[in-house]
């Protein structure tokens, strides 16, 4: 089976990479591509290059991991969020709607506006609250537009996406925690905003998953919504990476952190200040087990080690 891996070098991209099962022909491609390690060159941001990229390989999936992320840059740059993250999952959806292929669209909890105050189930009606939520939310429905009549669109929302690489909240917390434990100066950390953590590990295998049980009798549902287990405030996160990093060896001494409240700690983007996702349908379709988010982010500190 061959799969065109978009983000290949983002955080989730380069836990998929590690985790590629066997029978699987891999284009990997990241926004400049690496001859050093294989990846070629897609702009998602560029349309055109996108459906060339499907019409040249003939993938029988796109996995579109890559994606604007940069939540509160996105606020002042909406015309280039909506080109990659509303853009790039229409043109792959229209290849692919030719090509007789599938997508899976990794998207998002930030879709919703958190206002329930209980976990969202993934028929529910999208509603976001910054830029970023909402260019994330058009290309959901792009996917949904193109191919939903076809079933060969699959969306699979994810929440607060932490691993061993790149750049995300697990790890500025551990440098933090580094750089303050010894001199006893304190984090602030937002605590009412609750959601919950999603280990790139246990998200890549949720994604390599789905395409595999696409192809079973039972297939998939078009909506898909993965995280760890459990819930947490930022905050919470925070208080176990230091006591996480002191067990596992990464750090002498954890900082002291106080909670603080989101009016406290002002971003540029407005977050959903409860966004957990409902996973109990999609852990039963992927037939994977809940892994709780404490545990996951343990095994992720295990890897930074
Ligand atoms: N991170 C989270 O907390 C979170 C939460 C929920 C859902 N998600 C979703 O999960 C997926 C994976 O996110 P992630 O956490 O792995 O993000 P990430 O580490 O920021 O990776 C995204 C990748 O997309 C690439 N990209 C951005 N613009 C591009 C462009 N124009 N052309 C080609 N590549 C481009 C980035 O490259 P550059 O580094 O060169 O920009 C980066 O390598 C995304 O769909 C994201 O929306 C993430």
């Amino acid at each position: 089976m061959k799969i065109l891996l978009t983000g290949a070098a983002g955080q989730l991209g380069q836990a998929l990479r590690q985790q590629v099962p066997e029978g699987i022909e891999l284009i990997a491609t990241s926004r400049n591509g690496d001859s050093a390690t294989g990846l070629l060159p897609l702009d998602l941001g560029d349309a055109a290059a996108c459906r060339a990229a499907v019409l040249e390989h003939r993938p029988d999936w796109v996995l579109n991991g890559g994606a604007y992320t940069a939540v509160d840059r996105a606020e002042s740059e909406p015309e280039l969020a909506q080109a990659v993250n509303g853009g790039a999952p229409r043109a792959f959806a229209e290849a692919l709607a030719d090509t007789g292929g599938r997508l899976l669209q990794v998207s998002t909890d930030f879709v919703f506006n958190g206002q329930q105050g209980s976990p969202y189930r993934p028929e529910q009606s999208r509603d976001p609250l910054g830029a970023y939520g909402r260019t994330k939310a058009a290309g959901e429905e792009a996917v949904e537009q193109v191919l939903g009549d076809t079933g060969r669109g699959v969306i699979l929302r994810t929440s607060w996406v932490m691993g061993p690489v790149g750049k995300n909240f697990a790890l500025t917390m551990l440098r933090l925690h580094r750089e303050r434990g010894a001199s006893g100066q304190a984090l602030g950390v937002v605590e009412d905003q609750v959601g919950c953590p999603t280990s790139t590990a246990t998200l890549a295998a949720a994604c390599w998953r789905a395409i595999a049980v696409m192809d079973t009798p039972s297939g998939l549902p078009a909506m898909l919504h993965w995280s760890d287990a459990g819930a947490a405030s930022w905050y919470d996160v925070a208080v176990a990476v230091g006591e996480l990093g002191v067990e596992l060896g990464l750090l002498q001494q954890p900082a002291p952190v106080n909670p603080l409240t989101t009016a406290e700690y002002p971003l540029p983007a407005q977050r959903p200040s409860y966004s957990l996702l409902e996973c109990s349908a999609s852990r039963q379709a992927l037939d994977l087990p809940a892994l709780h988010w404490r545990q996951a982010l343990r095994q992720l500190l295990e890897a930074v080690a």
